[in-house]
């Protein structure tokens, strides 16, 4: 028998970094909220545990967070996981969607169903947050802001209901999020280049990573710009730690032409996903 779960991407509607700690991360407060784009993993008991993804540049060893994250289940449930796991990428990889946290944080919650392992809410969590900063949010991906290095994660009921058409575009290039905190220190604003927060819907869009990683990759400045000049854009920013850039809109057939222009005008190679926020 197999089981096959979603494990979506996310976007930070704010990032505020708040300072660097003597652990190395920075503290920071972040609202978070998921995507309709998804990853899909599926589960199949097995004699041993093994990885399979057919994209290339993924790796499927223990290098993987999706294979971490088995490890870390292992080390809790005291025993051998044994699955047989095919994992279906759709999220890109280094574009500050959460993607592999996202696969892991799946991962621990699908072992402890299918094992029976019944670990609560808090004990998953704690396992999540040995795999990444962004990691527990997934457990359970409600419009949630996150504090600490961003594992301390609580839902906010107001926004429950906010839902909104998305584009989002990402050139070729990845951006990793330790070099985008290493940036932080000499960035600069560049000439033209609104790092303003944007209200919308009563939210404050800002992201205080996009001073560093425009810094090295000004184009990112640029396109952030060309996006808040298109029909029908609320707010553009850029998603987590780059490389990937939203913009919000006021409806789907909006995103769709961005993604369309944004092909024409900017950069034929652009990955372009239009969906829905929340
Ligand atoms: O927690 P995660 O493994 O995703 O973090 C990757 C790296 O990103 C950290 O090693 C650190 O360099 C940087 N980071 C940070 N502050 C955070 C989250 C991540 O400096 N709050």
């Amino acid at each position: 028998m197999s089981s096959t779960y979603t494990a979506p991407a996310k976007i930070n509607l704010s990032l505020r970094v708040l300072g660097k700690r003597d652990d190395g991360y920075h503290n920071v407060d972040i609202l978070m909220a998921r995507l309709d784009l998804v990853d899909t993993l599926d589960f199949h008991n097995s004699r041993t545990t093994t990885l399979l993804c057919d994209t290339p540049g993924v790796p499927t060893d223990e290098s993987n967070l999706v294979m971490k994250a088995v490890r870390e289940f292992e080390k809790a449930y005291g025993r051998k996981a044994k699955q047989k796991i095919t994992l279906t990428k759709n999220i890109p990889h280094g574009a500050g969607l959460g993607g592999g946290s996202a696969d892991a944080a799946i991962t621990l919650r699908a072992c402890n169903e299918i094992i029976g392992t019944g670990y609560s809410d808090e004990e998953l969590h704690t396992m999540a947050s040995a795999l990444g900063s962004d990691v527990p949010f997934f457990l359970n991906p409600v419009i949630s802001r996150c504090t600490g290095r961003g594992e301390i994660v609580e839902p906010v009921p107001e926004l429950a209901e906010w839902r909104s058409p998305i584009v989002l575009i990402k050139p070729q290039f990845a951006v990793s999020t330790p070099s985008a905190y290493k940036l932080l220190r000499g960035a600069h604003r560049i000439k033209g280049v609104n790092y303003n927060a944007q209200m919308v819907d009563g939210i404050k869009f800002v992201n205080e990573l996009e001073r560093a990683v425009f810094t090295k990759f000004p184009v990112l400045g640029f396109s952030k710009m060309w996006l808040l000049g298109q029909p029908g854009v609320r707010a553009a920013l850029m998603c987590g730690s780059g490389s990937t850039l939203f913009a919000l809109t006021e409806t789907i057939e909006q995103a769709q032409a961005v993604a369309e222009a944004a092909r024409a005008e900017l950069d034929p190679t652009l990955w372009t996903y239009c969906g829905y926020v929340n």
